[in-house]
C-alpha cells in the first residue's frame, strides 16, 4: 500500500502559498477603491467629457438660449475644474459658488435635468460605464437647489 503523507511536501506547500498570494493580489486589485476622478479618466478624461457635454448643451434647444452671452471657453474650463474637485481629483475650483452664478438666470427644473442629461449623453459617447456615470450624477443632483430659481421651482 502506498503511504500518503497528510503533510504536503515542500514544493506543494510552496505552490499552494503562491496560489493563495496570487489570488489575494487579484482580489485586492478588483476591490481596490478607485476615486471617481480616476474612473472618469483623470484630467484628460474629464476634459473630454466636458468638451463633449458643452458641444451637446450648445445645440440643445431646451437650454442653448441660456448660454448666448456666456464665455464658453471659460465655462468649459470652470466645469473641468469643478468636475475634478467633486470627483476627488487634485484640482482647485476657481469659479464662484453655484448659487451666486445661477441666481437670477431663471433656470427651471426641466432645464436643470436637460443639462444633466446632456452630460450623460456625453459620457455615453465616451463609453463611460453607467456605474461611473451614476457616481457623477449623484454629485451633481444636490446642486439643483442652488441652480434652479426658487420662484420657478417645479
Ligand atoms: C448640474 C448642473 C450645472 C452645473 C454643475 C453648472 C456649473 C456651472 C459652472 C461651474 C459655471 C461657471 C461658474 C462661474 O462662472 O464662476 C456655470 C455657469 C453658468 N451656468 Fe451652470 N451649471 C449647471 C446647470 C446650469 C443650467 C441648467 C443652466 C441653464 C440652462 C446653466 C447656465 C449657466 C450660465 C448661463 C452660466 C454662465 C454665467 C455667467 O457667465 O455669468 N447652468 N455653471
Amino acid at each position: 500500500m502506498k503511504f500518503i503523507s497528510p503533510v504536503p511536501s515542500a514544493p506543494i506547500m510552496a505552490s499552494l502559498l503562491f496560489a493563495l498570494l496570487a489570488n489575494t493580489t487579484a482580489a485586492q486589485a478588483q476591490t481596490a477603491p478607485q476615486t471617481l476622478y480616476q474612473a472618469l479618466g483623470s484630467e484628460s478624461g474629464i476634459s473630454q467629457i466636458v468638451d463633449e457635454a458643452v458641444g451637446i448643451i450648445l445645440q440643445d434647444e431646451r437650454i442653448k438660449a441660456s448660454f448666448k452671452e456666456t464665455n464658453i471657453p471659460r465655462l468649459a474650463q470652470l466645469l473641468k475644474e469643478q468636475f475634478c474637485v467633486i470627483s476627488a481629483g487634485p484640482c482647485k475650483y476657481s469659479g464662484d459658488d453655484m448659487k451666486t452664478v445661477h441666481q437670477g438666470l431663471g433656470i427651471n427644473a426641466a432645464q436643470f435635468y436637460a443639462l444633466a442629461e446632456d452630460v450623460q449623453i456625453a459620457m455615453d459617447k465616451l463609453t463611460i460605464p453607467s456605474a461611473t456615470q451614476n457616481r457623477l450624477m449623484a454629485l451633481l443632483a444636490p446642486m439643483k437647489r442652488d441652480i434652479v430659481s426658487p420662484r420657478l421651482k417645479q
